[in-house]
């Protein structure tokens, strides 16, 4: 199993490229088989996220090859299998997002359970919930989501908690489904605009993405076309935890600023200078930032994804920081590997109190997911001496070329084997 290990103590300088949205570029790779028309989606990410989506359509006889290192070409006019099998989606939760596109083409669907996961129980209830008001049959059969429809029709959906996979499989069904769908209480993420933007641009006919309340007037068919993957929100904040963290300098470019505003306001608040212009962010950190409190929630809110690497922070921040997450339950895994290093922070629920300490020591420690992974090397970059970190085949999931990017502004990392 590899590990990085990072000698901490530089201050991070330069400017660092954002790559394209794990969690854009998921959706829009599975809405690609809604057609049996080409689609050419530009600024993939290359992670392994996108490798296990890719790998579940081929096996449904999709072709999904990757021209360059950042374009994926997807030509489902072949599709024929409709399962989505547990060793994959096991890997992987988003795999569900085939269930909406493979009924909607198809006509059926039977994708395994996601089954546990790592950050709290993550049911998929409101995706069956959604897909069943459109007409579909819903059958749990061996660990299995078996889902039939000869064509879906449309309805009215409220979603009683806000879901961001949930809401683009319920879009993605919809688009093709006979009628008007309409979701209510829909997740406003970035990615969802993303998503819808796209689906448009093949046809459908969406509106409404980006707030509440989402209208999809169903179509027969959708055409290909070329599309583009929005910025890595959550790859662009952590960027900008590292200038934090580091006292160091950093450039972040080919971002979107607007989506990650919560987490600008609260470096604003902590003490970070910050500097932005259009599809840059300049993060200027300070001997040691002052301690703030968050509290996590759905999108424009302060993001779940981010929780982690803001704990980071604090950590080694001036004050008493109160962290809240209420998105997911468990995901204070991160917390017990902190400590290790020596942050003082007790957890109480869904609360961690975060008692900033004037340094942190490297030490051996263990990622536990992909967030708390980049968590781990926030801290490992801050700590004095040098920390390893097991487990980290984490973070290759949802961050394209970390240690070529941290290498390039100064940090000592580097991955070994075994
Ligand atoms: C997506 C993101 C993930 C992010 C999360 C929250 C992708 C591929 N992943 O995950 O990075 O952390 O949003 O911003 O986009 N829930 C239910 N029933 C359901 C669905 C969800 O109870 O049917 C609950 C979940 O357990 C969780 C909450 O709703 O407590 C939000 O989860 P959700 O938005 O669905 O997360 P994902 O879409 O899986």
């Amino acid at each position: 199993m590899e590990k990085i290990i990072i000698e901490g103590g530089s201050r991070l300088y330069g400017t660092v490229k954002i790559s394209g949205a794990k969690n854009a570029a998921l959706p829009v790779l599975v809405a690609s088989i809604l057609t049996d028309k080409e689609n050419r989606i530009h600024n993939v990410p290359l992670l392994k996220d996108v490798d296990t989506i890719s790998q579940l359509l081929r096996r449904s006889g999709v072709r999904v090859e990757r021209n360059g290192d950042s374009q994926i070409i997807v030509d489902a006019s072949k599709i024929d299998d409709t399962e989505a099998p547990y060793d994959l989606v096991r890997t992987m939760r988003a795999s569900v997002l085939v269930l909406g596109p493979l009924l909607a083409r198809l006509g059926k669907a039977r994708v395994s359970l996601p089954g546990g996961c790592a950050i709290g129980a993550r049911p998929i209830n409101l995706h069956l919930k959604g897909l069943e008001a459109l007409g579909a049959k819903i059958n749990l059969e061996h660990g299995y989501v078996v889902a039939e429809a000869k064509r879906l029709k449309g309805n009215r959906i409220y979603l009683d908690i806000v879901t961001v996979t949930g809401t683009e499989n319920i879009i993605m069904a919809g688009v093709l489904a006979e009628g008007r769908t309409i979701i209510e209480n829909a997740a406003k993420e970035p990615e969802v605009i993303n998503l819808a933007n796209i689906l448009n641009s093949m046809g459908a006919r969406i509106r409404g993405a980006g707030t509440g309340i989402i209208e999809i007037d169903g179509v027969s068919e959708l055409r290909g076309g070329e599309h583009t993957i929005i910025p890595d929100r959550i790859e662009t904040g952590t960027f900008m935890l590292a200038a934090a963290i580091t006292g160091g300098s950093i450039k972040i470019i080919e971002c979107v600023p607007d989506h990650i505003e919560p987490l600008t306001l609260k470096l604003v608040e902590a003490g970070i200078v910050l500097e932005i212009g259009k599809g840059w962010i300049k993060v200027q950190g300070n001997e040691r930032a002052k301690s703030v409190d968050i509290k996590t929630a759905p999108y424009p809110n302060f993001p779940t994804d981010m929780q982690a690497q803001f704990m980071a922070l604090m950590s080694l921040s001036e004050g008493i920081s109160v962290i809240t997450e209420t998105v997911f339950e468990n995901r204070f895994m991160h917390v017990a590997e902190l400590r290790r290093m020596g942050a003082d922070i007790k957890v109480e629920g869904n609360t961690a109190v975060v008692k900033g300490v004037q340094k942190l020591s490297g030490a051996p420690l263990m990622a536990t997911d992909l967030r708390a992974s980049a968590s781990l090397i926030l801290a490992g970059l801050a700590a004095e001496g040098k920390t390893v970190i097991d487990r980290i085949y984490h973070i290759d999931r949802g961050y394209e070329a970390i240690e070529e990017k941290l290498l390039g502004i100064g940090a000592k990392i580097r991955r070994i084997k075994g």
